[in-house]
């Protein structure tokens, strides 16, 4: 057992609402905070001297944090292909010379490519590719990191890169989620039509996923260059049947994959920056969380997803950096977020919301993403004493230390064991 602190803030991000707008004036601030942590979760959170007498009396070992720290749960990042081998730096001057995303990915660049590098890559170094940007992002803060795979596209090198992954999530401090991402895009080199292919996936990809247990998790790209909702939904189907959750690459270019989601009940539909009016308030009445990737808009430069006419209507915003080579290639989490706040008008509340719990309900994990009894603790100190200097520094104002399971990982002298 020990007591972490005194936080000069701490953020429990609890008691607020999984969906719709939330104000910076309901946001919980507990003030001169402390935490009790025993086996990698949080036992009790409260006032530092209340539990500092406790942790005296019963000879607890206390972590004392000198100097005016803000806490709050580890970041979630829902949405990333962090697993790749290669840079795409080629098609960014591409497409800053004026081609489109499309017509990049029409004349065989795109995706792709790195499908291609990804391949030629043995998955010991996919892994400790892996590791290294989950470590990067673990010193931003992030504690949870979704990775996708879908740069395989062949059932064989689909499993290589979901167990490079879970090599990866071996030798790091960071909770890694797989999710699988076979239906990308169509694969260059497929003999056949797309139903095949995802005939193909449902059949021998899906079930060699489960007997492994690499992932639980299934993730398709609906667009007019990848895979038609219609093309789309018996392949969800099945993996539902075979217990897995369903996420959507959705209405990034052109509307329809969010309504899909829908219909299909999956935990997420991501991107949604085509999404029409019709697309908010169909995700907003149902449980989909919505998630917009701010880094796929810095990338592309295109438009943002319309996450206050989002919230407004009453969905459930995550916000995720989809790091990946080519149209999110920057990985950096809260600077992103910090930009879409700023950008669309989010509260504070709403935009740390969504790389906290709102993120973790993207991901189906109730048991993190807020700090309060009974959850993991993972936390994340910030250099300020008041929590607002976060966002407003638009992730420049970096993590002095953060916590997985209760082990602190930066050394900081501030902070003592
Ligand atoms: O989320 N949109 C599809 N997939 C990725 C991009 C992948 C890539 O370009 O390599 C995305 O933006
Ligand atoms: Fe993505």
């Amino acid at each position: 057992m020990i007591l972490i602190g005194p936080f000069r803030q701490l953020l429990p991000m609890t008691g607020l609402s999984l969906r719709g707008p939330l104000s910076d004036a309901r946001l919980p601030i507990l003030k001169n905070a402390g935490l009790i942590v025993a086996k990698g979760r949080i036992l009790e959170v409260g006032g530092f001297a209340t539990l500092e007498a406790k942790a005296l009396k019963s000879g607890m070992d206390i972590q004392h944090v000198d100097g005016d720290f803000t806490a709050l749960p580890g970041l979630v990042d829902a949405h990333t292909h962090i697993c790749f081998s290669g840079s795409r730096a080629a098609d960014y001057a591409r497409r800053n010379a004026g081609l489109s995303y499309l017509e990049i990915a029409r004349a065989g660049g795109g995706i792709w490519d790195t499908v291609s590098r990804t391949r030629a890559a043995s998955a010991e170094t996919l892994a400790a590719l892996t590791v290294e940007r989950a470590s990067r992002h673990l010193k931003d803060g992030v504690t949870t990191v979704e990775v996708k795979s879908g740069y395989g596209l062949s059932v064989e090198e689909e499993l290589k890169i979901l167990r490079a992954i879970r090599e990866a999530s071996q030798s790091t401090a960071s909770d890694l989620i797989p999710t699988c991402l076979a239906a990308h895009v169509l694969p260059a080199d497929f003999r056949g039509s797309s139903t095949d292919y995802l005939e193909l996936l449902s059949h021998e990809l899906l079930p060699a996923i489960q007997k492994e247990g690499l992932c639980k998790r299934v993730d398709a790209f609906v667009e007019e260059t990848a895979f038609s909702a219609s093309e789309i939904a018996p392949y969800f189907t099945r993996a539902k049947k075979l217990g897995f959750d369903l996420t959507v690459h959705a209405d990034q270019f052109t509307s329809g994959g969010s309504a899909l989601a829908v219909k299909l009940q999956a935990r997420s539909a991501d991107h949604l920056e085509a999404s029409t009016r019709q697309d908010t308030e169909r995700l907003a009445k149902s449980k989909v969380i919505a998630t917009a990737l701010p880094g796929a808009t810095l990338g592309l430069g295109c438009a943002f997803a319309p996450a206050r006419a989002l919230l407004d209507a009453g969905a459930a915003l995550a916000i995720a950096s989809d790091w990946n080579p080519g149209s999110a290639p920057m990985g950096r989490l809260l600077l992103q977020a910090a930009i879409l706040g700023a950008a669309e008008k989010l509260s504070h509340t709403e935009v740390l919301a969504g790389i906290t719990f709102r993120a973790a309900a993207a991901l189906g994990l109730e048991d993190r993403g807020t700090l309060e009894k009974g959850k993991q603790a993972d936390l994340v100190a910030f250099p300020t004493d008041d929590y607002r200097e976060i966002l407003y520094q638009q992730g420049s104002l970096k993590p002095v230390a953060n916590w997985t399971k209760g082990i602190r990982l930066s050394s900081n002298k501030a902070i003592n064991s």
